[in-house]
């Protein structure tokens, strides 16, 4: 089965089904994105600089055989770099072995201190986490839109912003956002930012779509029954609910019968949901079940409704 494609406000499209890196291991990692783009049909797989497995991603991607310019690759810009978006990137590029990004994304409206104690996550002396409180995200937005103008990108976007961190930006941007990427999902629907970013021509993007590591999501009674009445599996249902709203999903793994059944069976729910069954979905958190699996202690307040 084809992957459906959406739009980008650039013009360009994406996949509506990418392959998530995230917690994938080295050792594990190569081997997962090379199944998924020569065995599955995926053409899109979302990276990031703070994965700490980009070498091994891009071994994958040159052991499917798949051309570059058919897959859909995307990175994000870590936290200690909002001062050098370039000097990240380049190392993106040369990690991934790739000589540009579909699209490259703010990983977090966070800058942290370069020269701190560490160079992912530095900390101050009490254990919090070492922000650059001298550094603004406008200017972070800028040097972005710089390496977009050079080429070195096809589309630029954030991730982790919410309506307040992009009113922020928006202001003084030259370029809106193509995509942001937010822990969408079941029980995390954003449903007011969803609208928020459709009014704004922002394509979401969903990571952690089945609710990460152990998701009690995946007992969740409406998407069992879901996933009986139509013949498919729970991850399934949480996959194509997104899909079918017009939102990115980004599923994480490096199993081979779920990197498999994660495409199709998403793409098989997406066509059988009817709009009866989402505005059902849409129901299930404000119902009660709100839940966010990723709340990392940032120790600024982001902006986000339901921030543990
Ligand atoms: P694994 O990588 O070992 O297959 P998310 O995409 O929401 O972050 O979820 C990723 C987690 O869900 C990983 O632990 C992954 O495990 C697991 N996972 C991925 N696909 C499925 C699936 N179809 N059914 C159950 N668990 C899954």
């Amino acid at each position: 089965m084809a992957c459906p494609n959406f739009k980008l406000n650039t013009g360009a499209t994406i996949p509506a089904v990418g392959l998530g890196t995230w917690q994938s291991k080295p050792g594990e990692v190569k081997d997962a994105v090379e199944y998924a783009l020569k065995e599955v049909g995926y053409r899109h797989i979302d990276c990031a600089w703070a994965y700490g497995n980009e070498k091994e991603v891009g071994a994958g991607i040159r052991a499917s055989g798949v051309p570059r310019s058919d897959i859909f690759i995307t990175s994000k810009l870590w936290c200690t770099y909002h001062r050098k978006v370039e000097e990240c990137l380049d190392q993106t590029l040369a990690n991934l072995g790739v000589d540009y990004l579909d699209l490259y994304l703010v990983h977090w409206p966070v800058p942290l201190n370069p020269n701190g104690n560490d160079p992912v996550f530095p900390k101050l002396p009490d254990g919090t986490r070492d922000i650059d409180w001298e550094w603004s995200i406008k200017d972070t937005w800028k040097q972005m839109e710089a390496v977009y103008k050079k080429g070195k990108v096809k589309a630029i976007g954030v991730s982790n912003f919410s309506e307040k961190k992009l009113e922020e930006m928006l202001p003084t941007a030259e370029i809106v956002p193509a995509v942001n990427q937010l822990e969408i999902h079941l029980w995390n629907p954003q449903h007011k930012l969803m609208d928020y970013l459709k009014s704004k021509g922002i394509l979401p993007q969903a990571y952690s779509p089945l609710g990460s590591t152990n998701s009690p999501m995946l007992k969740d009674d409406d998407v069992t029954q879901y996933a009986q009445k139509y013949g498919l599996q729970p991850a399934d249902i949480l996959l194509g609910y997104l899909i079918a709203k017009d939102i990115v999903a980004l599923p994480k793994s490096v199993t081979a019968a779920r990197i498999k059944s994660n495409f199709t069976g998403a793409l098989a729910a997406a066509s059988k949901l009817t709009n009866e069954d989402i505005t059902k979905l849409d129901a299930v958190a404000p119902g009660g079940k709100q839940k966010r699996f990723i709340a990392p202690p940032w120790g600024v307040d982001l902006g986000f409704d339901n921030w543990p």
